[in-house]
């Protein structure tokens, strides 16, 4: 018969897609990994159940015990599926930036969720990330820990940075990837460079994160933003920043005008954050001399995490009335 034996084997193996509609008349090779054709719909899948997996093989979380995650939604969606699979409960607590549908739909997946305000500094109790680690405490539960957790690089380092080279054939110039917690791109960007030392590892930062600015170190004063899922205000442990090769600051409208654009010429529809890596890689790739490079940009998750914020015509004319205007 040809069937798997469970969803946990249908994480990773994502496809390539050469996006020459979106990329036309460019003078570089476009190309998107589809993250978001995981089984629960981003890159996350990866590491959800790769992080359940070792605590489990490491005894830190016991049959039946209870997982608690800082998340920006998607990481909790990958621990939901290794939750319900494996007997799991599951806690996530995300700040109040995470799109409704996002907070819904893990409701809808078990998991219990709480909100903490947004805007609140890395170190600040009512940050996400503190207060996942206050309930983990109180309630005897496994953190997995996804910014420090070094099962996060790991898995990007044994699965999507070999796909990505098999895939490609050899053939990558740039990898480009946004940060959140810097697994993807740690990984990736690690395993890439150890088999080809000249690819260049592109940050995609959103405007108002401070990553760029500390990749070119500069200080800055963190603002808020509209895309999901990366960008920080402090290095996360699970981000060697120094494997970057170049970081480009992208816009809340020019990552939407991109996530749009890529819709309805490559009929691929994903998230905020695939869209300011979309935007950040044609930026680059645009600055590098000569003809024929192969880009690859990852494309984190898809877009029905952001029916009631991107893709709503009324949340977009208050809060990106440019985005909306005027097409890429
Ligand atoms: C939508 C989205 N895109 C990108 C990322 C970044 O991935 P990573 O945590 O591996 O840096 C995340 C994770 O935080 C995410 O939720």
């Amino acid at each position: 018969m040809n069937v798997s034996d469970s969803i946990a084997s249908l994480v990773g193996n994502t496809p390539v897609v050469r996006l020459s509609h979106f990329a036309e008349g460019a003078k570089f090779n476009l190309f998107g990994k589809c993250e978001f054709l995981n089984p629960g719909g981003s890159v996350k899948d990866r590491i959800g159940f790769h992080m359940v997996k070792k605590a489990v093989e490491s005894g830190a979380l016991r049959p039946g015990g209870t997982i608690v995650e800082a998340t920006a939604g998607n990481t909790g969606i990958g621990l939901a599926l290794a939750a319900n699979l494996y007997g799991f409960k599951l806690i996530t607590v995300m700040s109040q930036k995470v799109s409704k549908d996002k907070v819904k739909l893990l409701e809808a997946l078990n998991s219990e969720t709480v909100i903490t305000a947004s805007g609140k500094a890395w170190g600040d109790p009512e940050h996400f990330m503190s207060r996942a680690k206050a309930i983990a405490k109180e309630r005897g539960a496994w953190l997995a820990d996804q910014f420090y957790n070094q099962n996060n690089i790991e898995v990007h380092y044994e699965t999507t940075g070999p796909e990505i080279w098999e895939q490609m054939d050899g053939k990558v110039d740039v990898f480009v990837a946004g940060v959140g917690t810097g697994g993807t791109l740690t990984g990736v960007g690690r395993y890439l460079k150890e088999r080809n030392p000249a690819v260049k590892i592109v940050l995609a930062d959103p405007c108002g994160s401070l990553l760029a600015a500390m990749y070119e170190g500069k200080t800055g004063t963190s603002a808020s933003y509209l895309v999901e899922g990366i960008g920080q205000d402090f290095v996360p442990g699970n981000f060697d920043i120094s494997l970057v090769d170049g970081a480009i600051q992208v816009s809340d409208e020019e990552s939407v005008r991109a996530a749009k654009k890529v819709l309805r010429t490559e009929a691929m529809f994903v998230g905020s954050s695939s869209g300011c890596i979309l935007h950040a890689a044609v930026t680059y790739a645009q600055s590098l001399p000569g003809d024929g490079k192969n880009v690859v940009a990852i494309l984190p998750d898809g877009g029905r995490g952001y029916l009631s914020t991107i893709y709503n015509p009324d949340w977009l004319s208050e809060k990106l009335p440019l985005a909306d205007q005027q097409a890429e």
